[in-house]
């Protein structure tokens, strides 16, 4: 509006002047014709009276005087006329003439004395009058003829112009305003704002349209329009694009169906053999039956996932007292048993084997050793012997199933089989190899203890690509063989030459399948009811929920957490009879010393807490020592209000990402230890120091006590973490890696990217 009013004043302004110019330049020369027509008619009839009044004069002849000038004197415009005596005396004048006025005039002496007309204008009794002056001669001034014309006609004619002149300008500044409104809205104003009305639909992405509705043709916004199309194209093309990809992204979002596709072109009809110590799928006797059961741990819950798309072979030890009953030919069996998918080949040990190569060197020694947790590692010689033995058993088992195949690919897991990927490289050097260590790796100074480090260095640099969960572990893996072997670590490409031989160390982080989260979401009373029902079946009434999901392990940091526990509830006494800690903990390794140690001391502790605040139906802590389904387990992650992962030390640990994805309701609080690798990608739990008891206790405290919307946005943001970072990804990447591999004998022996 601004710019119509600066314009409309602006042309109101410049008309006015123009307006004013002409017309003054008009009066004037109205005025100047008028005058001078006035004058002609004047001097035309002062001609035509002066030889008659000169006569009359002449002979004094007053009377004819008189009466000559009362009939000039009706004449039109004529107001009077008036005859002069030599000295200016009156001699007659017409009876409309004021008779005293001409006397005055000094028009007339200065006409007889210069003896030339004499004009003027005067004002008499008002008017504007036009006074002519003529001197009557006859050899010396005899008189003088005055003629007194009304010239308020030419008052009035200019009057009427200036009058006129207004009006006009009037009507033009009316025809100004409107067209100027008009043109500016409708050339101007009109199409800018239809143009930024685009523009802005376009800008907030709800405009598909790039072109603008108005025509740009001819028009003074064509140019800013056609650019501004251009730019809208560019911008639309751009979001297009961006959308697009951000479509592929989500289309790309790993799942099983994805890695199921994407494993059919990078296999190209390729088996993959995976190679484990713990079997996915172990049959145990029960009664007099036989039962299949899911062994806990990590590496089955993720990676049998990924064989069920893969249709491989999965090699392990046959740990269960009915698995001998259960295979079929070449010792081998379809699983799972409800949905058979892939080939589980089992690898027998005998009881020596088992001994010294499982418990004894692999999880009396290695384990130890990886995990700083201040259990000191035991490295027996015969524990070493049968570690050789056992993995030179697994060896001749994975040469016979790979025997047929050419490059086969070949996916070995954790520390029970370092020396594998040596054993194979050695006999079959077109194997593609990949070794994942899901344990941490320590540094240099604390792998160093290891009587045989040099040895299962060497083991596991057979293999082409190397994967920890963590930079951190890849760090040091290089750091330790850069410290005991002779070998070339390239820092850049994180690579180990050695012997003509290359591997590649990555980070690979683990996880699990994200599949439940397209369970339905339960509404708030079955979520009560879940609750009420877990409860009831632990035996105590109580409010609050806490969940801790483990093998009962000494890295698992169980009696941190129950002293973290009762330390709650002597800080926040509010809680006692409200909260129950319920620890669901399967037996492990319990053939290791250390580890029944690590059971009783966790029952006693259970038995001393629950004494301290315990009455007759409420308990603060529930041990639930068992193997726990995977039903079971979820309903405790889904009924739990804060689940607690306390390692002291972990690689990953899959129980923090399995309870954010039973959390389909977004709710639920994470309390993280720092030293687990999981704690890298879920920012959003509390993390806490394990070894700080006080700090722990607070932090159940807080997750008690924390804002539903906080609890919501953090479950939220890990929820998207690991539905992005899925186990379908992990093994996407990592079979990926292997499978573009290309050995020497290919021609190179670098990793190509994807
Ligand atoms: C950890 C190890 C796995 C192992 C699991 C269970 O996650 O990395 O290799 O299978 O613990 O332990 P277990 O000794 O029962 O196999």
């Amino acid at each position: 509006m601004k710019i119509t009013v600066r314009l409309i004043v602006s042309l109101l302004f410049v008309a006015a002047l123009v307006a004013a110019f002409f017309s003054f330049y008009q009066v004037r020369a109205e005025n100047k014709r008028l005058t001078s027509d006035l004058e002609r008619r004047t001097i035309i009839l002062a001609d035509s009276l002066q030889e008659s009044v000169k006569a009359l004069v002449q002979n004094n002849a007053s009377d004819k005087l008189k009466r000559l000038v009362e009939r000039f004197g009706n004449r039109e415009r004529l107001k009077g006329v008036a005859v002069y005596d030599g000295q200016g005396a009156v001699l007659a004048s017409s009876p409309n003439l004021d008779p005293k006025n001409p006397e005055l005039f000094p028009q007339v002496v200065s006409a007889l004395t210069e003896k030339s007309p004499v004009s003027a204008s005067a004002h008499i009794d008002g008017e504007n009058i036009y006074v002519y002056i003529v001197p009557l001669e006859d050899d010396e001034v005899i008189g003088a003829i005055g003629l007194f014309h009304d010239a308020s006609y030419i008052d009035v004619r200019l009057r009427e112009i200036w009058k006129n002149n207004l009006l006009r300008f009037f009507t033009l500044s009316a025809l100004i305003v409107v067209i100027t409104i008009v043109t500016v809205r409708w050339s101007i104003t009109g199409p800018i704002a239809q143009v930024a009305d685009w523009m802005k639909e376009m800008r907030t992405g709800k405009g598909k349209i790039v072109q603008p509705a108005i025509s740009p043709k001819g028009d003074l916004l064509a140019p800013l329009i056609s650019e501004a199309s251009q730019l809208a194209r560019s911008l639309a093309a751009a979001r297009t694009r961006a959308e697009e990809e951000a479509r592929a992204k989500v289309g790309s979002a790993w799942t099983a169906q994805r890695l199921k596709e994407h494993m059919k072109i990078e296999l190209n009809g390729k088996k993959l053999f995976l190679v484990s110590n713990r079997e996915p799928f172990m049959h145990v006797k029960d009664g007099g039956n036989n039962k299949c059961i899911t062994p806990a741990g990590g590496l089955v819950t993720a990676l049998d996932p990924v064989m069920r798309i893969c249709d491989g072979l999965w090699i392990a030890h046959g740990s269960g007292d009915a698995d001998r009953e259960t295979v079929g030919a070449g010792d081998k069996l379809r699983v799972p048993p409800e949905d058979p998918s892939y080939a589980l080949r089992r690898v027998w040990l005998t009881k020596e084997e088992e001994n010294g190569y499982y418990y004894g060197f692999s999880n009396e020694g290695i384990w130890p050793l990886c995990h700083i947790t201040h259990t000191r590692p035991t490295f027996r010689l015969d524990d070493w012997i049968s570690y050789q033995k056992v993995n030179e058993k697994f060896s001749e088992v994975l040469l016979d199933e790979i025997a047929d195949e050419e490059a086969p690919l070949i996916f070995i897991q954790d520390y029970h089989l370092a020396l594998l990927p040596l054993l194979i490289k050695e006999k079959r050097p077109d194997a593609k190899i990949s070794l994942f260590w899901h344990i941490p790796w320590p540094n240099p100074e604390a792998y160093g203890i290891c009587p045989w480090h040099r040895e299962i260095l060497m083991g596991m640099l057979g293999a082409d690509i190397i994967g920890f969960h963590i930079q951190f572990h890849c760090n040091n893996f290089l750091d330790t063989v850069d410290r005991f072997l002779e070998s070339q670590i390239d820092w850049e490409r994180f690579s180990v030459t050695r012997g003509g031989h290359t591997t590649i160390v990555k980070p690979f982080p683990i996880s699990v399948a994200f599949d439940a989260a397209v369970s339905e979401q339960p509404d708030a009373d079955r979520k009560k009811e879940l609750k009420v029902s877990l409860f009831k079946k632990i035996g105590v009434a109580s409010e609050y929920l806490g969940v801790g999901v483990d093998r009962v392990d000494y890295t698992k940091g169980i009696p941190e957490r129950l002293r973290a526990v009762e330390r709650f509830f002597e800080k926040y006494p509010d809680f006692i009879k409200r909260f129950t800690f319920v620890e669901l903990g399967a037996p492990s390794r319990t053939h290791i010393k250390r580890y029944r140690e690590l059971t009783a001391e966790v029952e006693e502790m259970v038995d001393r807490i629950n004494w301290r605040f315990q009455n007759k139906s409420w308990k603060p802590v529930v041990f639930l020592k068992a193997h726990h389904g995977h039903e079971e387990i979820t309903n405790f992650y889904k009924g739990a209000d804060v689940c607690m992962v306390t390692s002291l030390h972990d690689g990953m640990n899959l129980v923090a990402k399995e309870f954010v994805v039973s959390r389909n309701d977004d709710d639920g609080v994470l309390i993280l230890s720092r030293f687990a690798g999981a704690s890298r990608e879920l920012a959003d739990a509390i993390i806490v120091n394990p070894y700080d008891i006080e700090e722990m206790a607070d932090a159940i405290q807080l997750s008690l006590t924390m804002d539903a919307q906080e609890r919501t946005a953090r479950m939220a943001r890990m929820r998207t973490s690991v539905k992005e970072h899925n186990i379908y990804r992990w093994a996407g990447n990592l079979i990926t890696s292997l499978a573009r591999l290309r050995l020497p004998e290919e021609g190179c022996n670098v990793e190509r990217s994807e």
